[in-house]
């Protein structure tokens, strides 16, 4: 038994030293280089543009609300490690229509300010409901907003990193692109889309030198998180409320950090880390200490994911109940 616990230390020791020092190697700065954040003026991409400019990033802020976009761009600039030499612009833009105002719009911001460094792709919402509650109109807007809004400035920014054979491009999907939730049907289908699209570009452009980051936040204390709040069914309530709430300068400074080691997946947290084991499936794996994790660890937490799997059943089929009692009652 003492042998066995003995391997086990070994085991982990080896596997901390491994990620040290990977860590390590891997690890750029953002001094004087270009970072470009979809959905900069509000949440999570507000915090990915405060913790470039504090790297001392030059940073384009993208949203449409142009009072927002001023008060985070003030934000921004307060942040800046050399604001006699950073420079923090805005462009008011819809990144999930009109591909060509997009691309002339990134073209612009090369233009003003350098070649992009980095494209984080952070604009995106929920609507939350039951399949047949969703109205076609939320349903286009998610598919809109959530898959064409990635893909646009996306597309419009990898060729010309892979001509420069550099570049970081960070798109951010959710917990929910790794498994579905009741009442998240929708929401989810877009954040998988988001994943497949992150490892076809993994394949794409990692010759080239550029680097493809899916990061998957969990619940995030964002404006965007309240209003989905208000659409939440209790059941995906109860589902999601045992992982708690992040705070966005949380999953900003894991995302960036992650970019910038090239790690393909960003995640925050316990439920972070063991989705990103158990559901790696055919996804690329970012170091040699990544892989041996998955390879050790994704039986045992299937095997955890059943628990999970089993509870969840037992929240929907409770609720379901206690709505028919209501229903009986009126
Ligand atoms: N918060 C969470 O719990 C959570 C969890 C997992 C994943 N996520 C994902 O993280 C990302 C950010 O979420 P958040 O909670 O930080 O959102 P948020 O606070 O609502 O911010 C969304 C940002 O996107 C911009 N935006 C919305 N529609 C746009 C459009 N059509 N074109 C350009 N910009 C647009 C918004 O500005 P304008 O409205 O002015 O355009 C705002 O700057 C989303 O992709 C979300 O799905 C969030």
């Amino acid at each position: 038994m003492a042998c066995l616990f003995m391997v086990a230390f070994l085991f982990v020791l080896l596997l901390l030293v491994l990620k040290k020092l990977l860590w390590r190697r891997g690890h750029k700065s953002l001094e004087n280089l270009h970072v470009v954040v979809t959905g900069g003026s509000s949440g999570i991409g507000k915090s990915v543009a405060v913790e470039a400019a504090r790297r001392g990033a030059h940073v384009t802020l993208v949203a449409r609300d142009v009072e927002r976009l001023e008060a985070a761009k003030v934000e921004v600039v307060r942040s800046c490690l050399h604001p006699e030499r950073q420079k923090v612009q805005y462009v008011s833009l819809d990144v999930s229509d009109n591909y060509e105002a997009i691309e002339r719009a990134l073209l612009c911001a090369e233009d003003d300010v350098g070649p992009i460094y980095m494209l984080v792709n952070c604009a995106g919402t929920a609507v939350c409901g039951r399949l047949e509650d969703m109205t076609v109109a939320d349903i286009k807007m998610l598919v809109s907003l959530n898959v064409l809004g990635t893909v646009y400035p996306t597309r419009a920014v990898v060729p010309l990193m892979k001509q420069r054979k550099s570049g970081c491009v960070v798109l951010v999907a959710s917990e929910a692109a790794m498994l579905g939730v009741y009442g998240l049907g929708v929401y989810s289908g877009t954040k998988f889309a988001v994943r497949g699209l992150a490892e076809a570009l993994h394949m794409e452009a990692k010759p080239y030198n550029v680097s493809v980051t899916l990061c998957l936040p969990p619940d995030t204390d964002t404006p965007g998180f309240a209003v989905e709040e208000q659409s939440k069914p209790i059941e995906t309530k109860l589902i999601s409320e045992s992982g708690g709430l992040v705070a966005p300068e949380v999953v900003a400074k894991q995302m960036v950090s992650d970019a910038l080691r090239g790690k393909f997946f960003s995640t925050v947290g316990s439920t972070g880390l063991m989705l990103r084991l158990v559901c790696a499936g055919m996804s690329p794996a970012s170091s040699l200490a990544e892989a041996v994790m998955q390879v050790c660890f994704m039986g045992l937490l299937r095997i955890v994911s059943l628990g999970y799997l089993f509870y969840f059943k037992h929240i929907i089929s409770k609720c379901m109940k206690n709505r028919e009692k209501t229903k009986k009652l009126e």
